[in-house]
Parts: structure tokens; C-alpha cells; sequence
């Protein structure tokens, strides 16, 4: 059996946010809501969450995750009496009942080192640990001249020598459920910071005889906390920098890493190019080819093969075919089909709206609620008129209609197939097939109109 315990009832002061600390976000996800997540790859069988300031915003945000389970942690005395909440909460700790502590607000520890250090423990103690070249602010690990762990000293209580040792705590172990709790029992606060820490448990476990295994993480990044607006930044940075890496080791070619946002699942088919300033939100799908322009934002789209997305585009909630082409400075929002060879150029807007193969919208339109068939022409200035102030009302297009430019549509509306719409038609009833249908005053010459001239200016 294994719990996990997440530690996340500090104040976060630092981040100057009316927020909890651990519902800022790291790479478009809450830290606290990625750490849970890393956690249950480990299928734990309790998920605790140690909260105190913010509980209630901390408790509402995660009120739809049912594994996991929140203690409350007034006042907060220190990581070992926030451990304690939780472990006096745990039903039936047992002998081989391991405990995993993590925090909330170092987000980006992987899954792969939790299952090492898991492994570690090994029925004792084990303590995620690293080598740094400036050690200072964290506790430190000090060694037998065996190499054994035998205690964690913190910053504030460390002597000269203690200092120098560049092995740090993470923070993150693992530790045999019942003896922890024991162990925590037992802590005091005579210590620089009058605080009950949880890296007290190590001499103690040392002294029962209980083994204490290291292991160290493979990214720097994953044991990295957040405790200021400046850190959070820094992490985003080096995380997306990571994320870039996987994507370019997997083919993709990016302009800039530096200038790359992954913010969810980024799926890339080969030779896709990604331009700079782009950001990739929910689950994007790139096919072979695709070509992302620079300052994209692409949020839960399917983009097929061949296709170029030109710069400054905004595309959410769409499916895309292949070879098509949109942009520069498009607009695709939610429920938008676009079948192969379509384009949607700059400033044309689409909603909730199907738009068939080799159709074309290239300048300022708004495509709302419409079907639209195939060849289909749509001219500059179209607009479908959907919405009735009450309700609204579907357009459909049909296979190779010219809509001239300027044209409204009046919806419910529907336009035959090959029919043509004269510039500047407003259309309130149904366009037959194969006609030209247009509405529009004749128009008419004034033969002796003049135009008005200014009164001769008086000279005062
Ligand atoms: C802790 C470790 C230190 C380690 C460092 C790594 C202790 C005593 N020290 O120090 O060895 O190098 O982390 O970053 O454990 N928290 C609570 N309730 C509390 C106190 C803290 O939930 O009563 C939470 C905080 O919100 C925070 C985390 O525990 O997320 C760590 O607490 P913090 O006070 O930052 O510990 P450090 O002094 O950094
Ligand atoms: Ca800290």
C-alpha cells in the first residue's frame, strides 16, 4: 500500500497574489493539479493533501477529484507537523505501508523518478537528494565517512562545515507509514526556526536502524520550487525549453526554442515547422508538413497534412484537413470543420460552422453557423447574419455558389447549388441554383447635381 502526501498549506507571500501559491500555473496546468497528477501514476491508495491558507479556493478547484483527499493544517508549525496531519489521517498504516511525501509547489517532478525513489525505500527509508553547486537555503545531507546517511541539518542550523556539503534535500521521500508516524510523534522544535521539521525523522531512522537510501533526479527542473513570481517564470522557461527539445528530437523543426509554449499535449506528425511566438494549448495535432506562422495560438485543433497556418492566427475547437491554408490573422473558433484545400485568409472569422473541400474565404468575413459546400467563393465583406438577438439560425451554401463581396445573409437562409449572389445582396429568402440573385437598388444618375461649394470665407 502506498500513500502520497502533498504538503501545500504555506502562504506563498512572495508570489504577491490574492491566489493560492499552488493554483498558479506552470506550463498551463495548476502546480498542485500537476504534482496530483505525477502522484497517481503510482496508483496510490490514499492521496493526501496538506492545506492551510487558501484551503477553500485549494478544496473548490479540486472538488471534482474524488482520489484525492484534503487535511487541514492550523497553524502551520513546520513540514513535520504538516506531515503528521495527514499521517494521523491515514486508515490501517500497516508494516508495509509506504508513505511519499511531495509538495505542491515544486510542480514538475516526474514520474519515472517518484517510481525510483519508491523503488529505493525498498521497505526503509528513501530521500531524494542533489548535488548543488551553490547549496545555500536548502537542508543538507550529512554522511558517515561510510557514506551513510545518518542526519539532515537544516540552512539555520548548520555550522561552518555543515555548510560546505553540497548534497541537498529535495524535500521528496519515502518512508514506512507506521514509523513515520512514530517518528513524528516524537519531533521537537528546539531548532533555529522553532519549527518541527520533517528532516528530523532521518537521525531517527538512523538511530532504529531503519535503512536510508538516496537517489538523485534526472532534470534539474523537477525539484525546483516556486516561491516568487520570478521563479515561476524561470521554471516555465526551462520547462517549455524541455519540452521544446522532446519536440525537436522527435523531428519537429522550431524556429526559436526559446520562444515555444507547450501548454498540453503537442502531437506533431513529421517535418512540421513551427515559426516563433506560437502557443499550443489543450490537445493540438499536427499533421505531416503543417507549417504553425509566427504568434499562432492553437488550442484543442487537429491541423492535416500540408497544411499552412499563417502568422498571427487564432484557431480553438476546430478540425482542419489537409492542404488547406489560413491566415495570415484568421479567427477559427469552436465547432469549425474545414475540409481539405480550404482558405480562410486575413481578418475572416469562423464559428460552429462546416465549410467543405478547395472553398474559399480570403478576406474579412464572418462565418457563423453556416454549411457550406464545396468550390464555394465567399467575397470580401460576407457576412452571415446568424443571430437574431434571440436566436440562432444556420446558412447553408451550397457546391460552387459565388457570394459576391458585401453580401449578407440573412439566416435561416439556404443558396443553390452554383448560384450566383450580386455584390452587395442582402438575402432574406432562399437563392435558387444556377441563378444570379442579387438585391440591390437600381442605380441611378443625377445628371445636373452639383456638388455643394463652401460659402466665400468673410474677411473680418
Ligand atoms: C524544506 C526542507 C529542506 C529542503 C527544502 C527544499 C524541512 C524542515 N526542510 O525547507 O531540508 O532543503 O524544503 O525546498 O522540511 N509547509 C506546510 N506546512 C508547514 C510548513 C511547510 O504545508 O507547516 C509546506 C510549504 O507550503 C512548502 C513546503 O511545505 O510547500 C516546504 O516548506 P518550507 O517552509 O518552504 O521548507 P524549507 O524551509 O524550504
Ligand atoms: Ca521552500
Amino acid at each position: 500500500m502506498l500513500n502520497v502526501v502533498i504538503l501545500a498549506a504555506g502562504m506563498g507571500k512572495r508570489m504577491q497574489s490574492s491566489q493560492p501559491k499552488v493554483i498558479q500555473k506552470i506550463a498551463g496546468q495548476s502546480m498542485l493539479g500537476r504534482v496530483i497528477n505525477t502522484a497517481r501514476t503510482l496508483s496510490p491508495d490514499q492521496l493526501l493533501v496538506v492545506v492551510g491558507h487558501g484551503e477553500q479556493v485549494i478544496r473548490d478547484m479540486f472538488k471534482d477529484w474524488p482520489d484525492v483527499a484534503f487535511v487541514s493544517q492550523w497553524p502551520q508549525l513546520g513540514t513535520g507537523h504538516a506531515v503528521l496531519q495527514a499521517v494521523q489521517s491515514i486508515s490501517e498504516p500497516h508494516d508495509n505501508n509506504a508513505t511519499m511525501v511531495l509538495y505542491g509547489d515544486v510542480p514538475l517532478v516526474q514520474a519515472d523518478t517518484l517510481q525510483a525513489l519508491l523503488a529505493a525505500s525498498d521497505n526503509g527509508l528513501a530521500l531524494l537528494t542533489e548535488t548543488l553547486e551553490d547549496p545555500t537555503g536548502y537542508g543538507r545531507i550529512v554522511r558517515d565517512d561510510a557514506g551513510q546517511v545518518i542526519t539532515i541539518v537544516e540552512q539555520k542550523d548548520a555550522d561552518q562545515s555543515e555548510r560546505l556539503i553540497k548534497e541537498v534535500n529535495t524535500g521528496m521521500l519515502v518512508a514506512p507509514t507506521d514509523k513515520l508516524r512514530g517518528w513524528l510523534e516524537r519531533l521537537g522544535c528546539d531548532n533555529a526556526q522553532g519549527e518541527y521539521y520533517l528532516t528530523d525523522i532521518i537521525k531517527m531512522a538512523f538511530a532504529d536502524g531503519v535503512s536510508i537510501n538516496t537517489i538523485a533526479p534526472k532534470a534539474s527542473y523537477e525539484t525546483m520550487g516556486v516561491n516568487s513570481r520570478s521563479q515561476q517564470a524561470e521554471l516555465e522557461r526551462l520547462y517549455q525549453r524541455a519540452l521544446a527539445q522532446k519536440q525537436m528530437d522527435g523531428g519537429v523543426a522550431i524556429a526559436d526554442p526559446q520562444r515555444f509554449d507547450q501548454r498540453g499535449e503537442l502531437v506533431c506528425g513529421q517535418d512540421v515547422f513551427i515559426d516563433v511566438g506560437c502557443v499550443f494549448e489543450g490537445m493540438v495535432v499536427l499533421g505531416d508538413g503543417v507549417s504553425i506562422g509566427a504568434h499562432c495560438v492553437l488550442r484543442d485543433v487537429t491541423v492535416g497534412a500540408g497544411t499552412q497556418i499563417l502568422p498571427y492566427s487564432h484557431l480553438h475547437q476546430a478540425d482542419i484537413g489537409n492542404q488547406a491554408q489560413i491566415g495570415p490573422y484568421a479567427r477559427i473558433r469552436p465547432g469549425t470543420r474545414l475540409d481539405d484545400g480550404v482558405h480562410i485568409g486575413n481578418f475572416v472569422e469562423v464559428k460552429n460552422s462546416s465549410i467543405q473541400a478547395n472553398s474559399k474565404a480570403n478576406h474579412l468575413a464572418y462565418i457563423g453557423d453556416a454549411d457550406i459546400g464545396q468550390r464555394v467563393n465567399i467575397g470580401a465583406g460576407t457576412i452571415t447574419c446568424n443571430y437574431d438577438g434571440a436566436q440562432k439560425h444556420r446558412t447553408v451554401i451550397e457546391d460552387d455558389v459565388f457570394i459576391g463581396s458585401d453580401t449578407q445573409l440573412v439566416a435561416p437562409v439556404k443558396v443553390g447549388k452554383g448560384a450566383t449572389l450580386g455584390a452587395g445582396t442582402t438575402l432574406t429568402t432562399d437563392a435558387p441554383a444556377n441563378k444570379l440573385t442579387v438585391s440591390r437598388t437600381p442605380q441611378k444618375t443625377i445628371e445636373n447635381w452639383q456638388r455643394p461649394v463652401k460659402p466665400p470665407r468673410k474677411k473680418s
